[in-house]
């Protein structure tokens, strides 16, 4: 059996989720104030049994309290004995729970509002203003108050902007979480290191060491192997890894083929410099193009490198003599998603699980990430001392380069998208946009289009460029990039890039559309 999280050790504020589309975001951002966070699905109150416990917050949520159906207030959360904030729903929970009366408002508030701080002297707005820029989101509010309570703030249409009593059980009607709250943070952290007496003892270091304790005690003397892709995630895991085993760990990085421009020769140099362990590539790319041949679903494209990774990774662990334990850079948005938390989310593609290895593998699973979220991940790369380039590498789909070509993937159709992405790198890089953006990347589609080029007419092929802004990557803007940018970029790969002769600007949101075309 895995062991337990790195975060069992640390003091903990469980995030009690009652379906809000926010109640990650609360997570992250209590962690941002050094303070471990566990989702706990509202169906689950067992869950709340932590050995650290120090806080719950109440999440808001879809429903409406008087619903039939509506998720209830768990007796756990009352028995715990430690403070509790209620967040929206949370709050309206509580308050129909403890003896109050909540009701419906005509039209639902959402959106900026201004609240007044009626208790000044209250914990929970300790060193605030006395009035607040706040975002609400609510259909339902407080309108009489339970026993023991007192309206802490107010505004226009929410004379209960907040409520509490002497016993530590705090809430709001609006978000703290979300960055259109500008002081929510602070509000956050009264509750959490106010309130609770929380010490902020989750920072990198700590996180690191705890990690590398607990990976020694799971291996023991035994022999680790790791898949890398090249990604933010296996490098982490590697790394944390090798600290904890040096040379008892060995890496398989399999190169596909599908790669972007000298991306598999750059994995193999940062990990050189940086690292000891033993690090084996295997060129595969002649056997996932067999696999590839005439196959032009995107899903069918999918299943087909999904199942070969699998295919190829056995061969290799294979030859590894007495390894028995496999490191994988699952972090803790997988956790969540794979039903420790939520209801589950529609498929929408199946990329999400390709490179994901089978239950049956004979090995023992170390996950020494599966208790972080992404920038937590980064922070303990940086703080391992893996470089920029690899930290802040923006997402690379599993299955590579072939879906981002539409059709048919060859050996030249993946050496032209390649040079056109390169083309694309090198100048977002030029303009200093590297950071700004979260992931930019050329698309070869399968349409042609009539140009002109000297006095020739010419009939090639079409380039879309698509840049994104987003922050999590389940909903995502087209990037605003200068128009200068875009003209240099598609100057240069009609001018470079063989049978090239058209650029292409995709300018849709997610959603309606996906980052990426297939
Ligand atoms: P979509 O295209 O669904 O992608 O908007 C959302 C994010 O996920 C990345 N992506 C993948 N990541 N394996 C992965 O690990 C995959 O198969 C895969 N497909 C898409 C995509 O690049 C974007 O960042």
């Amino acid at each position: 059996m895995a062991p337990e999280s790195v975060g069992a050790a640390h003091e903990t504020i469980a995030v009690l989720d009652f379906g809000s589309q926010y109640s990650q975001l609360i997570a992250r951002r209590t962690r941002e104030l050094g303070v471990h966070t566990q989702l706990v699905a509202h169906h689950r109150p067992d869950a709340l049994a932590l050995p650290n416990l120090k806080g719950i917050i109440l999440s808001g949520g879809p429903a409406s309290v008087y619903e039939p159906g509506a998720p209830q207030l768990p007796d756990a959360v009352l028995t715990a004995g430690v403070p509790v904030l209620g967040i929206c729903y949370g709050m309206q929970l509580l308050a129909r729970t403890l003896g109050g009366r909540v009701r419906p408002v005509a039209s639902r508030e959402y959106g900026p509002a201004r609240v007044s701080v009626n208790d000044a002297e209250h914990a929970l707005f300790a060193n605030l203003p006395g009035g607040l820029d706040v975002w609400m989101s609510h259909g339902d509010v407080v309108e009489e108050l339970p026993d023991g309570f007192r309206a802490i703030a107010s505004s226009a249409h929410s004379p209960v902007s907040a409520m509490a009593n002497e016993n530590g059980i705090v809430a709001l009607q609006f978000h703290p979480e979300v960055h259109h709250t500008p002081l929510g943070m602070d509000v956050l952290r009264n509750f959490v290191l106010g309130m609770c007496g929380c010490r902020g003892d989750w920072t990198a270091a700590s996180i690191v060491a705890e990690s590398v304790r607990r990976i020694r005690a799971q291996v023991g003397t035994g022999r680790v192997i790791c898949g890398l892709s090249g990604g933010v995630d296996s490098a982490v895991t590697a790394a944390l890894v090798g600290r904890a085993v040096g040379d008892r760990l060995t890496c398989i990085l399999i190169d596909p083929g599908l790669m972007r421009a000298g991306e598999i020769a750059q994995v193999e140099a940062t990990f050189a410099r940086n690292l000891q362990f033993d690090l084996r590539t295997v060129d595969a790319a002649a056997e996932f193009l067999g696999a590839l041949r005439g196959v032009v679903d995107p899903e069918k494209k999918r299943r087909a490198i999904g199942r070969l990774f699998i295919r190829v990774f056995e061969r290799e662990a294979a030859k590894i003599e007495d390894a028995d334990f496999l490191a994988q850079g699952t972090i803790y948005p997988d956790v969540i998603e794979s039903g420790a938390s939520g209801d589950g989310a529609a498929v929408i593609k199946s990329h999400h699980n390709v490179g994901a290895l089978p239950d049956d593998l004979e090995f023992e699973l170390v996950e020494p990430l599966r208790d972080l979220f992404k920038d937590e991940v980064r922070k303990v790369g940086a703080q391992l001392g893996l470089p920029d380039e690899l930290v802040w590498r923006q997402p690379f789909p599993g299955p590579g380069l072939a879906v981002r070509i539409i059709g048919e993937v060859t050996v030249e159709r993946l050496t032209t998208l390649r040079q056109a992405d390169a083309i694309l790198l090198d100048e977002i890089e030029r303009a200093g946009l590297t950071r700004e953006l979260a992931q930019f990347l050329a698309v070869l589609t399968d349409s042609r289009s009539v140009g002109v080029m000297g006095d020739s007419r010419t009939y090639g092929q079409l380039v879309a460029i698509r840049a994104v802004t987003t922050d999590d990557f389940m909903t995502a803007d087209w990037a605003r990039i200068p128009h200068d940018v875009l003209a240099r970029i598609s100057s240069r790969i009609v001018n470079e890039v063989a049978g090239v002769n058209r650029v292409v600007y995709d300018i849709t949101s997610k959603p309606p559309g996906t980052i990426e075309w297939e």
